[in-house]
């Protein structure tokens, strides 16, 4: 039997599966992966660039915030399509359209629930009050833009004679992709083909849409969901980098690009993924939510392309591909190159920042590289990833209001230990000491003493930025205030010092933010 997608004019389109990101939705909606504005377009700038179709950028109903990083990032899109995401109420849509208004080419994404579980216990209607919705929804979106997909939130578990209902009273209202989500990845593989390709027969017009995937993680299967569901006829994938949603996440973008890439005699599709960004993008998104990669994550954990076992090694070393199915090259692994010493100029400096994708200004450079010199009078080799951290550090602080000076720590079994803290705050020196239970508390109560605040602080996290004794420690930490997380990051080789920055880094997103909504205020105090 020949599928709609035989009728396609050409081969070559028929096989091209649209990549619908959702890390700064569905991604950043999950617990701690909170991204300020400035994070969010960022990421939206790399996603773009690396050839991402359509970016889902936030659900502009929910905040001021997310409303005004949709439509600042439909703003600035060179290629991709900005999204937004919209229940299936007028407001939603309405306030969904202002926001991607000022896109290139902008799309309203509207989704209900449909199965029996979500019928009855969250929003207590019937059947026929779903499909009046839908019409009602869709045909609102479509007001706005030409450009509207439908989803059937939890299809996996609604009966497949309601799916099938509610996914052609979508498109008869002109939803031109209808998403068909695993919401609670709950699907087997054979069951979600099976699902795409009972719609693909079974409903009128299927023919004239695009399919959509957006399987979730929870029993480890979105991404074979996924590309099942591509095999069976879907042709767009709803993805987030390094696989970033709600509790187990959702398909992993990275995974599902090189595995239509590597496998394209078993999968004849591509994609128009730019894949020597995924390394870049992965990292990206790690430093702004400060969830760390799983070592031995697909593609991009740091393990994806070492080997250790002397028989590996010894076959890799002979022939790459004895042990290897694609290159480092191919997601953008680049041997970690030993950068400069400390007499190293400022035209090594900014050719090396050139090559690592950074372009800063007269002042920002000026700083980076005052600051690199420093750390190379005390770290013998300075590798690109301390590069990177240190002028992502550079970047992120540049406006701050806070700014660490000095810090100096006494630690050790005697205890109490004790840190004397001067900080720069708006221009004017204060200096603070603190004891406290080990020496980072008593750092951070140096720092709350100087700059009182009610904030929680649910996440401290060191990692090495490279290996040796030697190595840059780069601190994450997460504050919480009024319901809402921000994450600041600080990088040196003094792990004590990293923590400094990265509190008061955090303390500084937490004051923008203050500023956006009520100016002078915490400082004040
Ligand atoms: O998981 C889900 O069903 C969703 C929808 C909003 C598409 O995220
Ligand atoms: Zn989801």
């Amino acid at each position: 039997m020949k599928s709609h997608q035989d009728k396609a004019p050409k081969r070559a389109e028929r096989d091209r599966v649209v990549i619908f990101d959702t890390t700064l939705r569905d991604g950043e909606q999950c617990p701690g992966a909170t991204m300020t504005f400035e994070e969010k377009l960022e990421v939206a700038e790399v996603l773009d660039e690396m050839g991402v179709d359509i970016i889902e950028a936030g659900f502009p109903i929910a905040s001021e915030g997310d409303f005004n990083s949709v439509q600042e990032i439909a703003r600035r899109a060179k290629k991709a399509v900005i999204c937004g995401l919209a229940r299936a109420q007028f407001k939603d849509i309405d306030r969904c359209a202002e926001a991607i208004k000022p896109a290139a080419r902008g799309r309203i994404h509207t989704f209900i629930g449909t199965s029996p579980l979500h019928r009855k216990y969250q929003m207590n209607i019937d059947e026929n009050e779903v499909l009046e919705r839908v019409t009602a929804s869709v045909t609102r979106a479509r007001s706005y833009t030409d450009d509207v997909e439908w989803s059937a939130m939890d299809a996996t578990r609604t009966e497949h004679d309601f799916l099938c209902r509610c996914v052609e009273a979508a498109i008869k209202a002109g939803a031109t992709t209808v998403n068909i989500p695993d919401t609670v990845g709950y699907a087997t593989p054979d069951e979600f083909a099976g699902l795409i390709g009972m719609i693909l027969i079974r409903v009128p017009g299927a023919e004239k849409i695009v399919f959509s995937t957006h399987c979730h993680n929870d029993l480890g299967l979105a991404v074979a969901n996924s590309l099942v569901g591509v095999g069976a006829g879907a042709r767009q994938v709803e993805c987030a980098i390094n696989g970033l949603g709600e509790r187990a996440g959702n398909a992993a973008l990275e995974e599902i690009v090189m595995a239509i890439r590597t496998r394209g005699d078993a999968m004849p599709f591509f994609t128009g993924i730019d894949t020597t960004m995924l390394t870049r993008a992965s990292r990206l998104v790690s430093r702004v939510t400060a969830f760390p990669v799983q070592y031995n994550k697909a593609i991009v954990g740091r393990n994806a392309f070492a080997h250790e076992s002397g028989i590996h090694q010894d076959g890799v070393l002979k022939y790459a591909g004895t042990f290897e199915i694609m290159t480092p090259e191919s997601v953008g692994l680049k041997e970690s190159s030993l950068v400069m010493g400390k007499h190293s100029g400022r035209h090594a400096f900014r050719e090396k920042l050139k090559e690592l994708g950074y372009e800063l200004g007269d002042n920002a450079f000026e700083d980076a590289f005052v600051r690199f010199k420093a750390l190379a009078d005390r770290k013998k080799h300075v590798y690109d990833e301390d590069i990177e951290a240190l002028v992502d550090q550079e970047i992120a602080s540049a406006h701050d209001r806070i700014k660490v000076v000095a810090l100096t720590v006494i630690a050790g079994t005697g205890g109490p230990q004790k840190a004397t803290i001067t900080l720069d705050v708006d221009g004017k020196q204060h200096t603070c000491e603190q004891t406290g239970d080990g020496p980072v508390d008593a750092t951070f109560r140096a720092i709350k003493a100087i700059v009182p605040h009610e904030a929680r602080l649910p996440l401290y996290q060191v990692s090495a930025v490279t290996e040796g004794t030697d190595a840059q420690a780069e601190v994450s930490v997460r504050l919480e205030a009024d319901g809402k997380t921000v994450t600041g990051r600080g990088s040196d080789t003094d792990t004590l010092v990293a923590s400094a920055r990265a509190y008061v880094s955090a303390l500084n997103k937490l004051l923008a933010r203050e500023a956006r909504r009520k100016p002078e205020t915490m400082l004040a105090s």
